[in-house]
């Protein structure tokens, strides 16, 4: 639910962002409050990606504000957002191959101070049932495991907010379930606020406080999920972009 009375802890308003001469995203607002879970779903091409790049710090948008804690963050790089509390997982994780997976839990204690310890990887490493196999090299795992994996390594900094680009993409249907009992404890347990990009409307169903609708680069429709996709516009996107 989040805490609807509260100020949001994180925020966009009016982003506009340019790519190859082309405007890309427009006018793009949304908010979240702690333990809320947004959803983004929309076309391929309408922008999400794009928009996820923009909150986590590594394209610079032509117009509009990023804000967290209140304060506006704009001028932070990505690593900066990161070690204030902004997670951000990619759509296909990438993990460190020629490491383990003690070594590489050991790369993300010491990416940045103050260190962690092993304990606080082990922490991580539960949050999202990752079976901690230290000498198994990451190169052995399989997608939903390097998902994981990359998942803990965020999750044993404490992160205030998640933004997640398709964790469920290329999953099996007990893998998604699984991804649900994790962002439903992430969010509504520890109160971590997640914007999720994910295409699996099941899984939204399940775990989306709210939707918001993109197509082409702008919010088309938002709200409650099963309000959402009945919409006249959403419906047009979706249809347009299966006929064409
Ligand atoms: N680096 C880039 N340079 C130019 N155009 C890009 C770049 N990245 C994405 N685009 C374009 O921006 C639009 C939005 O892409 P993207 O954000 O990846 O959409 P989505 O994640 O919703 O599928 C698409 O038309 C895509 O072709
Ligand atoms: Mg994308």
């Amino acid at each position: 639910m989040g805490d609807k009375g509260s100020a949001p802890i994180f925020a966009c308003k009016g982003l506009s962002l340019d790519l190859g001469g082309r405007e890309v995203l427009t006018d793009i607002s949304c908010e979240l409050r702690t333990g809320e879970v947004l959803g983004i779903i929309g076309p391929n091409g309408a922008g999400k990606t794009s928009l996820l790049e923009i909150l986590s710090g590594r394209y610079v948008p032509k117009s509009g504000s990023v804000h967290f804690q209140g304060r506006r963050i704009n001028e932070l790089s990505l690593f900066q957002r990161a070690r204030i509390g902004i997670g951000r997982t990619y759509q296909t994780p990438v993990v460190p191959e020629e490491l383990t997976i003690g070594e590489t839990f050991k790369a993300a204690r010491q990416a940045y101070k103050p260190y962690l310890t092993r304990f606080d990887a082990e922490y991580g490493a539960s949050l999202v049932n990752f079976i901690y196999d230290e000498d198994k090299r990451t190169s052995q795992l399989k997608t939903f495991e390097r998902r994981k994996l990359l998942l803990a390594c965020l999750l044993m900094r404490r992160p205030k907010i998640l933004l997640m680009d398709e964790p469920a993409a290329g999953l099996i249907n007990s893998e998604i379930d699984e991804i649900d009992r994790i962002l439903r404890v992430l969010s509504k347990e520890m109160n971590i606020a997640v914007l999720i990009v994910e295409h699996r409307i099941e899984l939204l169903d399940s775990i989306a406080d709210r939707v918001m609708v993109m197509d082409a680069g702008e919010v088309i429709a938002q709200g409650e999920l099963s309000e959402v996709v009945n919409s006249p516009a959403v419906r047009a996107a979706y249809f347009e972009h299966v006929a064409g």
